[in-house]
């Protein structure tokens, strides 16, 4: 991307570095992670969010927390499992968690017994490398995808950040906004607030117009306003989990959005990278939606308390989008339309 060269993980002589991405926008911090509780604390606590850049990050952390020192094959290998079990708990909806550690696991189990330490720890390395460098790829292809589906002049509505902050660079659906703006096109982007953690206002604010994009920031509940304005073209949005039949969910407030954009007959687009498509579950009811302190909703943003101090909460961080909704799913190996039942699985299986 020409104007914003950002990535949130560096992985650099070794060294795992994060954004900070509860210090946007105001500061620009990274922060190290070097043992199992670092990446822990750094996912469940949202210094790394999005679930293709939580996917890299917990194989990269995994691979820094583990005592490649330890001789005992049997207690390496158990040292190994403790710390990706553990670190696949951190947060349960973003499949990329758990479809990363399993592919360090896999790797781990098909390696642990024929070679040395140096080696086993090399190989888990360019592991843990591959899945960063293909989530780059990923992301740059739906990019080029996404952007056959905009045209010069269109107004997008985006909800959450699922931009190059939420991935390891680029973005999922932000990718083709970034590319637009290469290419010269002008596109407008409104983007939702989010509440209660305000990816939308503190991340995506602040990546488009670092970027140079034309970005207008809405409170949540302004959706409805500007599609029937007429000023929205296109939604699109990221997903953490794509169930088999295509429900995907998506950061609260994602299936309200799709809600109102079928009523306003706008067309609903959600990113999903293969990674995030998980073919086991086979509906939306079957998705785990973390549910998070309901302090967020009141007191974590805000100088003072914004309801009574211990008022009732509820707090889901997701909600499932049903495939009814989605005009598109658009991946890194191509534009899946319904039913989807049959194209995700094709795209899924294919080489
Ligand atoms: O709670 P978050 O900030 O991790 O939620 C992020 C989202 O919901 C994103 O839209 C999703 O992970 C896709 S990121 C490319």
């Amino acid at each position: 991307m020409a104007k914003l060269d950002i990535s949130p993980i560096k992985f650099e002589s070794d060294r795992l570095l994060l954004l900070d991405q509860t210090r946007l926008p105001g500061e620009e911090v990274f922060i190290e992670i070097e043992t199992q509780e670092d990446i822990y604390d750094a996912i469940k606590k949202l210094k790394v969010r999005g679930a293709p850049a939580i996917g890299v990050a917990a194989a990269l952390g995994l691979w820094k927390s583990v005592d490649w020192t330890i001789n005992d094959r049997k207690k390496l290998a158990l040292d190994f499992h403790e710390k990706a079990d553990y670190i696949a708990s951190s947060r349960p909806t973003a499949v990329n968690l758990e479809w990363a550690i399993n592919r360090m696991c896999r790797v781990f189990d098909d390696t642990a017994f024929g070679v040395g330490n140096d080696k086993l720890r090399d190989v888990l390395r360019t592991e843990a490398v591959s899945i960063m460098e293909e989530d780059i790829k990923a992301s740059k292809k739906m990019g080029e995808y996404g952007l056959s589906l905009l045209k010069e002049g269109m107004g997008i509505l985006t909800h959450c950040n699922a931009g190059t902050i939420a991935t390891t660079k680029y973005g999922t659906c932000l990718a083709p906004v970034h590319l637009a703006k290469e290419k010269g096109m002008k596109i407008k982007v409104f983007a939702d607030e989010t509440r209660p953690l305000l990816q939308g206002a503190r991340l995506t604010a602040w990546e488009l117009d670092k970027a140079g994009i034309d970005v207008t920031l809405i409170c949540d509940n302004m959706a409805a306003t500007v599609m029937s304005q007429g000023k929205i073209d296109a939604v699109v949005v990221g997903c953490d989990r794509m169930a088999a039949n295509g429900d995907g969910a998506n950061k609260i407030g994602t299936m309200g959005v799709a809600i109102l954009a079928k009523e306003y007959g706008i067309p609903f687009y959600m990113f999903v990278p293969t990674s995030t498509i998980d073919l086991n579950t086979k509906t939306g009811a079957d998705i785990p939606i973390e549910e998070r302190d309901g302090e967020e909703i009141y007191k974590m943003w805000y100088a003072k308390d914004m309801a009574p101090k211990g008022i009732k909460t509820f707090n889901p961080a997701f909600d499932v989008t049903p495939a009814k909704y989605i005009t598109a799913v658009v991946t890194e190996r191509g534009i899946a339309y319904p039913p989807y039942e049959e194209s995700l699985k094709k795209l899924v299986e294919q080489e």
